[in-house]
């Protein structure tokens, strides 16, 4: 017998979409797809199959259908990080960057986000965390970490005595939310690698904390799990050189599936407290 559960009624349907993370439609109107292949089909009885007769083909100005949502240069390669990285270091300031992440088309990610969720908090904060990637809350309001799991983190801030509005500045390794909140894939997280390092760098934090398993690996360049690294001090190296103190501690949303891990967590940000207060002196 497979382990997937009976379903019985559209509503358990939809219950079950909803907590795999597929909460919402990605069109704002419903496509029908089998009127464009219809609509499709005669063209391609036209057309020419000489090499020749393709060559004087006109390009299309306006690709149809599903391509049209999604241009074709934002289609994820090398290519798209190589840009990232030239735009990132073009900015010189937080919200210079934040325009250029903006505009930036180069993952798909992009096209299925509403929102560009760049940071919150305070900017020029000495202490910075980093997560994953928004969620649905995170996506509909424009702000990293509002959902259940910024509920949690802003309680273990004001535990060391920090206010997310006035004591630390927050973002993401990658500042779209992955549809259906999946993980966003290798080639997805290299493209916006350089935004999160320009925006490191930029914000100049003296601590930074990276939040769960991908932020860890990404920041750190490591290939060591989260369970291994957590409340060991590391070293963030940016492009340039800077290199900040980092702790790697357990992401909130793991906290929440995990609550006898919340004691682990609550240790590493004493530890991150103890480091922030030794270097202020
Ligand atoms: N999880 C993250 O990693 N980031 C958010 O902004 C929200 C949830």
């Amino acid at each position: 017998m497979s382990g997937f559960p009976t379903i019985a009624t559209t509503e358990e349907l939809l219950r079950f979409y909803a907590e795999a993370g597929y909460d919402e439609a990605m069109e704002e109107q419903p496509v029908d797809r089998f009127a464009e292949a219809q609509a499709a089909a005669p063209q391609r009885a036209a057309t020419p199959t000489h090499p020749a007769a393709a060559e004087r083909r006109p390009t299309p100005a306006v690709p149809s259908g599903a391509a049209a949502t999604i241009p074709a240069a934002a289609v994820p390669d090398g290519e798209q990080a190589q840009r990232a990285r030239a735009l990132a270091r073009q900015a010189n300031t937080l919200e210079e960057l934040r325009e250029i992440v903006a505009a930036f088309d180069g993952c798909n990610l992009k096209f299925t986000a509403k929102s560009t969720v760049f940071a919150d908090g305070m900017p020029g904060a000495d202490l910075m965390l980093v997560g994953e990637a928004p969620g649905s809350e995170e996506d509909r309001a424009g702000l990293p970490f509002v959902g259940r799991s910024g509920q949690l983190l802003d309680r273990i801030l004001a535990a060391i005595g920090r206010e997310r509005a006035t004591g630390a500045y927050i973002a993401n390794v990658v500042p779209w939310r992955p549809p259906g909140n999946r993980d966003p894939s290798p080639l997805e997280t290299e493209i916006c690698r350089p935004f999160i390092e320009r925006q490191i760098e930029l914000a100049a934090p003296k601590v930074i904390v990276t939040l769960g398993n991908p932020s860890t690996k990404l920041l750190l360049k490591t290939q060591t799990g989260i369970m291994r690294m957590r409340g060991n001090w590391q070293t963030f190296v940016s492009p340039s050189g800077v290199q900040i103190p980092a702790m790697p501690t357990l992401h909130p949303a793991y906290l929440l599936r995990n609550p006898a891990h919340k004691k682990l967590a609550w240790r590493d940000f004493l530890e991150v407290k103890a480091k922030l207060a030794s270097l202020q002196g």
